[in-house]
């Protein structure tokens, strides 16, 4: 992708921010130029339908938030999109392409890709073994864990040469050795964006990028989200954070109770009545911008807690 981003990203300024002028806010809204198209997308846990999604598209090129209460099953929607769970019903393409039944591995090859965090093998690996192990693809735990040396030999240089560009670009290079489980939250983040860009993803999928995040690391990570953008990427990223959710998406899709329930601009979502009531309906006597409030007192509250501690 590196060589012709500049091209891509200069074709996406069409109509407006990344295309989505005009584009209707009703659930299930047609984009200009979708990436990603998902139809009748159901998954149930015994009596729970978790996911119940009637069609969706991504456009190319934009930072598309999925937003809505705890619970709502963005985080299973995630997962069924890159295969790392089945749906009960439902087909969903990437560019065209059919991904049903696909691997995980395999659907990051074809260009889509999800953060993932780190888990207990992953936190004993060093920085730069992330990097690597990120350049084949995202396979289960139990590979993970397996010896995996086998897997670049011929490849190793460029591989590393790759890793090594992105460590530096997220800033850090200087952990290059490092256990990855010694790495701070907001570090965590960084390493887990750049490792899902080992495989030069179309699509980036982050779930809550800024959870367990300091407040001056947010920054640097709104950033390098942007740039993602910039370089002619498509962003789906999940998000409590609603500064960060106005800040830098182009699009939001709400979703509560496993349905879609609204989308748009950051501005007109967060002025919809069937997102008030979404919200409403899962936190009651709430509403956005109490919500917004509640969260601003946990971090204060939080940061006390870390100075206190720290004295
Ligand atoms: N593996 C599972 N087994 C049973 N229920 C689950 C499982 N995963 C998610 N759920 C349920 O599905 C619903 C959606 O969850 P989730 O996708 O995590 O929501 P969100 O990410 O929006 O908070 C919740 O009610 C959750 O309890
Ligand atoms: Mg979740």
């Amino acid at each position: 992708m590196d060589a012709d981003m500049t091209d891509q990203s200069n074709s996406e300024i069409k109509t407006g921010p990344a295309g989505l002028a005009g584009v209707s806010t009703e659930p299930g809204a047609k984009k200009p130029d979708p990436i990603l198209v998902a139809d009748n997308i159901t998954r149930t846990f015994g009596g729970l339908t978790a996911v119940d999604v009637e069609h969706v598209e991504i456009q190319r090129g934009a930072i598309t938030a999925l937003i809505g209460p705890n619970g709502a099953g963005k985080t299973t929607f995630f997962n069924l999109l890159t295969g790392f769970d089945q749906p009960n019903t439902g087909s969903w393409s990437l560019e065209g392409k059919s991904l049903k039944g696909v691997a995980p591995y395999k659907v990051a090859r074809l260009g889509m890709v999800r953060t993932f965090q780190l888990t207990k093998v992953l936190a004993k690996l060093t920085v730069i073994e992330n990097m690597r192990l990120g350049a084949t693809g995202q396979k289960g735990e139990r590979f993970w864990a397996a010896p995996f040396k086998f897997l670049w030999g011929a490849q190793e240089q460029s591989v590393t040469e790759k890793a090594d560009d992105l460590l530096a670009r997220f800033l850090l290079d200087k952990k290059r050795e490092d256990f990855a489980g010694s790495l701070s939250g907001g570090q965590r983040k960084l390493l887990e964006m750049a490792r899902a860009l080992m495989v030069d993803p179309e699509l980036v999928m982050l779930d809550e990028p800024m959870a367990g995040v300091n407040p001056a690391l947010k920054q640097s990570l709104l950033g390098h989200v942007k740039s993602l953008r910039d370089e002619g990427r498509t962003v789906l990223f999940v998000e409590h954070d609603m500064d960060m959710v106005r800040d830098i998406s182009d699009w939001v899709i709400v979703m509560a109770q496993g349905k879609i329930v609204a989308e748009g601009t950051p501005a007109a979502v967060m002025a919809d009545q069937r997102v008030i009531d979404a919200y409403l309906g899962a936190h009651h006597d709430t509403d956005l911008s109490e919500l917004d409030e509640e969260r601003l007192e946990a971090e204060v509250e939080a940061e006390i807690a870390q100075e206190e501690d720290s004295k």
